[in-house]
């Protein structure tokens, strides 16, 4: 089957930003960032700017996303905010990244749950996985991820996995500035892709799209890009600045045109 996946530029603005800065940043991304219909753009700020944002935003250039969202629909979990509060602001959201497993302590069940119930609220979510440096020195990255996928994509649905976006954030890669070598993110995003495909069938597989996480930046980002398998990348830090973000979404533009001209 031909690859039709839309190249996504995603950018985790982390807990950056008050609401004001935001808006001032947003505006300036605005006019930074071109708008180029073939690269999806996500923005995920945090859940308090979202709404601000959601009206300020040129929806031509930019969707928003959500960095995180509860399980539970509603009740008495003090401090959550759920995928159905967020379901009419956001087109994403992330489940799994790796500051909730290790910071928050989340496991593969939260994520599991997660997952579930971002699909249920009709909000796509971006499963994001990856080893730990300890974990890829003794071999077990393939492993992690098998075990990562198997558990976060449990409740789904093969169509429900097809519209999904899996993010491969390396640990040892995230906010270190030492981004994986090509090679690297292109053996993990295959593994990723037969493992979606071992469980959902060819088809999830064909249109799941795999992104790669972990020090992107706008220098580096076209050797992820122009890998056949990997289908756009998940930015942080660089996500802040933004030349470097418009930059890489640029980057993703050309590496779209000269697939195109390859058919
Ligand atoms: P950095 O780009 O800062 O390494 O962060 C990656 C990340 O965690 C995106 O979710």
């Amino acid at each position: 089957m031909r690859n039709n996946r839309k190249i996504m530029i995603a950018g985790n603005w982390k807990e950056h930003f008050t609401v004001a800065q935001a808006s001032i940043y947003l505006h300036r991304l605005e006019e930074a960032v071109q708008n180029r219909q073939s690269i999806e753009v996500v923005l995920l700020p945090n859940v308090l700017t979202l709404q601000p944002l959601s009206v300020q935003l040129d929806r031509r250039k930019f969707r928003l996303g959500a960095q995180d969202g509860y399980f539970e629909d509603a009740g008495a979990y003090t401090g959550e905010v759920s995928m159905a509060m967020l379901r009419d602001l956001v087109h994403y959201v992330l489940v799994g990244h790796s500051e909730r497993r290790h910071v928050f302590n989340e496991n593969d069940d939260v994520a599991a749950k997660k997952m579930q119930a971002a699909v249920r609220n009709g909000i796509m979510p971006i499963l994001c996985v990856g080893e730990t440096l300890q974990e890829r020195l003794a071999g077990e990255t393939n492993q992690i991820l098998h075990n990562q996928l198997s558990a976060g994509l449990m409740n789904l649905t093969a169509r429900e996995v097809s519209a999904s976006v899996i993010a491969y954030e390396p640990v040892w890669a995230i906010g270190t500035g030492e981004f994986a070598k090509p090679d690297q993110v292109a053996r993990a995003t295959d593994f990723i892709r037969k493992q979606v495909e071992h469980l959902f069938g060819a088809r999830a597989a064909t249109h799941v799209r795999i992104l790669y996480g972990g020090s992107v930046d706008d220098h580096n980002a076209g050797s992820f890009l122009s890998l056949d398998g990997c289908d756009g990348a998940l930015v942080g830090g660089a996500s802040l600045n933004y030349h470097k973000f418009a930059g890489i979404v640029e980057t993703a533009y050309r590496v779209h045109q000269e697939r195109i001209t390859r058919r």
